[in-house]
């Protein structure tokens, strides 16, 4: 049976001061459509699974934000994380409360911070991995050509026999520097990690057993509890001491059955204002238009966000990030924006 969970407890901190540790940028509606990311992300995938088998992962802080967005879901489809372990835990718990479900379940696992223009195209892709995760014991991920050096995604070597789209992988590199990265893209052998992993729970648990002991055996001494009333306190209990890493880092970059299935959906992902900007239309001097009232002059390749209600005036500034909030201002340099992150810990030791 096909199951889908969607990780959701993330904070976004390259997209502040929009995202905000008490609504993170999957919370809000960053083009006007009406949904927000994660709402976009749940319609997606209820088209192709069966909505009793979607799941929910965030953090206790975000309870809230999700039962008042997704009404739809059951409070026990919403697995709450009492602390921020980043992704391998939030994997792990998932796949253990589903696989006390159903022992065979083939799972998708989704980031909620994505941008995905063929619709049909990405259902067609998620429905075949299913389908080849059900016969191999496959850890599989969804790859996307890159088209620029991107230090913050994971990039994928692709063993490439023939023209099969489903590709085993040879090395798996999370966030590697420019240097690589501009190697990685050169080299034509290399594919994005989109963040879509498809696998069956039995292959993602023996990964977890294989690479992550000291995570999965927390989850192991907790067999027969999973789904039972008994979960809560249990991970009460266990989570705080689960390691905190990213699945890539603890998984992905070290595992040997990593396939990857080649598609293009047309893809972004969310992560940063740079992506945003690359997303949004444009006027003749390249700035992004998005709502709200704007003025600029000799100015250039700009991304503006501020309340729409505010007026913003600029002179002279080419590549830039303005964005505006109720408390607070970012000015930065668009190619800089990886350092948005250090800005934001910075930010909140200082004041
Ligand atoms: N439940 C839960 N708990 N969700 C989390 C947590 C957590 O502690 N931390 C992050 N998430 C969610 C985020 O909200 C997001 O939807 C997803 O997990 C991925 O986390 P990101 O923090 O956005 O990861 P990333 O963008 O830096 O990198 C990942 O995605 C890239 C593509 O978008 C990696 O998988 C890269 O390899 C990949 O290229
Ligand atoms: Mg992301």
């Amino acid at each position: 049976d096909r199951y889908c969970v969607i990780m959701s407890g993330g904070i976004g901190s390259r997209f502040w001061p929009f995202s905000r540790t008490d609504r993170p940028k999957q919370f809000l509606d960053f083009f006007g459509t009406g949904r927000t990311l994660l709402q976009s992300t749940y319609d997606r995938f209820s088209r192709i699974i069966p909505p009793e088998n979607i799941f929910i992962s965030t953090n206790e802080l975000y309870a809230e934000l999700v039962s008042d967005q997704l009404p739809e879901v059951e409070e026990d489809h919403i697995l709450l994380e009492p602390q921020r372990r980043n992704t391998a835990p939030c994997i792990a718990w998932a796949a253990y409360h589903i696989q006390a479900l159903n022992p065979n379940a083939n799972i998708v696992v989704t980031p909620c911070d994505h941008l995905i223009l063929r619709e049909d195209t990405f259902a067609e892709s998620i429905l075949k991995g299913l389908d080849f995760v059900a016969e191999y014991p496959a850890l599989l991920t969804l790859g996307i050509k890159p088209n620029r050096p991107e230090t913050g995604y994971g990039y994928i070597q692709i063993d490439d026999d023939g023209d099969r789209d489903i590709k085993p992988a040879k090395t798996f590199t999370e966030k590697p520097n420019l240097e690589l990265a501009k190697v990685f893209l050169e080299s034509g052998e290399f594919f994005w990690n989109s963040g879509i992993f498809i696998w069956n729970v039995q292959s993602v648990i023996k990964a977890l057993q294989r690479h992550l002991p000291e995570l999965s055996n927390r989850f192991e001494a907790g067999a027969g509890i999973f789904g039972t009333p008994g979960e809560k306190d249990f991970i009460r209990e266990q989570f705080a001491a689960c390691p905190n890493i990213s699945i890539d880092f603890g998984l992905m970059e070290k595992a040997s059955n990593v396939f990857v299935l080649c598609s293009e959906f047309g893809w972004a992902d969310l992560g940063t204002w740079g992506s945003l900007y690359e997303f949004s239309p444009k006027d003749r001097s390249g700035n992004a238009e998005r709502p709200g009232k704007r003025l600029q002059y000799e100015c250039n390749d700009n991304i503006v966000a501020a309340p729409d209600e505010k007026l913003i005036v600029l002179q002279g500034l080419d590549d830039y990030i303005i964005a505006d909030t109720e408390n607070v201002l970012l000015i930065c340099k668009k190619s800089e924006e990886q350092r948005i992150r250090q800005f934001v810990t910075d930010a909140k030791v200082k004041f």
